[in-house]
């Protein structure tokens, strides 16, 4: 290779790499006129081809030629995506530079991370599962007859079996329990164990100020020979103390699971109050998860003997939570992309 080819090699890598550097049209048109400009370096060199011997000027004038079709176009192409970048109005060129903000998570994420933070510390591992569940989970292996009123078309988003090629019967979960099952098996975990799965849930409701049909719900499951109502108590209040930071007592009230005997309502003493607000409508208490000991049936489900091993479970809401913790009234705002609500959570 001749020195003067070498220089039109280096010059070629030298306006590429600088090309795809450039970012608005000023510093576009100063390449124009360095490289291929009237005076720019590759039309000097052109230039003094004709001082060189006619064997290689045939041949530099040739690879001159083609490297200012090149540059040519390449510029050309620069041009048409910097003046596009324009008329979007892309800050780096429209503005000055500065103002540009950090992100951070979403209120929810940070609850969900908490929760996580909080259980694993505490021994639990944590379960991750399908938001497209089969009905066997959902409902079935939960101890959910057939005839239960949950399992209507009204409360659950049902998948069209044929759509999917199947016989199924497959819905969007709407509750976080068939991870109780699921866990056991697909994790093959063997008593004793704590675990908690955290998720998104679906169910066919119209929106209002509490209710969604996408929210998102956590559920734990404990199981050994003899974890009782006691321990999943001192567990639970321990959990809401760190979440809230704040000292609180938990109650129960007995009520009904199918998956559950005996099921119970968890209420946290008021993290607001101690003679009655607002929030926990005069009464001291706050309302914040169902639980219970685990359904023989459902122990049977995951293949675990109930004769021999006994377990608490239970499932709340993180959308919950994360409105009563920072005093959110509308439970809509948390999918509602407004950056002036979310920006608080940073
Ligand atoms: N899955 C129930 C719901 O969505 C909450 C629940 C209640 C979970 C009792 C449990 C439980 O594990 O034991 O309303």
């Amino acid at each position: 290779m001749t020195n003067t080819q070498q220089q039109i090699k280096e010059l070629e890598k030298k306006a590429h790499r600088e090309l795809v550097e450039i970012q608005d049209p000023s510093a576009l048109e100063a390449w124009r006129v360095l490289y291929i400009g009237r005076s720019g370096k590759l039309p000097e060199m052109l230039r003094n081809v004709k001082n060189l011997p006619d064997e290689e000027k045939r041949i530099v004038g040739k690879e001159g030629n083609a490297l200012r079709r090149d540059l040519e176009e390449a510029y050309e192409e620069k041009r048409h995506a910097v003046s596009k970048d324009q008329e979007v109005g892309l800050p780096r060129v429209a503005l000055p530079a500065g103002g540009a903000k950090w992100g951070h998570l979403h209120p929810l994420t940070l609850s969900m991370n908490r929760i996580i933070e909080i259980f694993s510390a505490m021994g639990f591992i944590i379960a991750d599962g399908p938001e497209v569940e089969e009905g066997k989970y959902n409902f079935d292996a939960l101890n959910i007859p057939l005839d239960h009123p949950a399992r209507g078309e009204g409360d659950t988003f049902m998948i069209d079996p044929k759509s999917i090629g199947g016989e199924k019967d497959i819905v969007l979960r709407t509750q976080t329990s068939p991870m109780q099952i699921r866990s056991v098996q697909s994790m093959h975990l063997t008593p004793p164990f704590k675990l908690i799965a955290p998720g998104r849930v679906f169910r066919r409701e119209k929106a209002d100020a509490t209710h969604e049909s996408t929210f998102y719900q956590f559920e734990g499951l404990g199981i050994s020979e003899t974890i009782s109502i006691a321990d999943f108590k001192g567990i639970v209040a321990e959990f809401f103390t760190l979440f809230f930071q704040k000292e609180v007592t938990v109650r129960l009230r007995p009520s009904y699971f199918p998956f559950v005997e005996p099921g119970f309502e968890v209420d946290m003493s008021c993290v607001f109050c101690k003679e009655g607000c607002r929030i926990c409508k005069h009464t001291g208490w706050i309302e914040v998860m169902g639980a219970g000991m685990v359904h023989p049936n459902v122990l049977k489900n995951m293949n675990i003997d109930p004769e021999k091993y006994q377990g608490f479970a239970f499932g709340g809401a993180i959308d919950r939570l994360t409105m009563i913790r920072h005093g959110v009234t509308d439970i809509r705002m948390f999918w509602s992309g407004d950056i002036r609500f979310l920006r608080q959570f940073s």
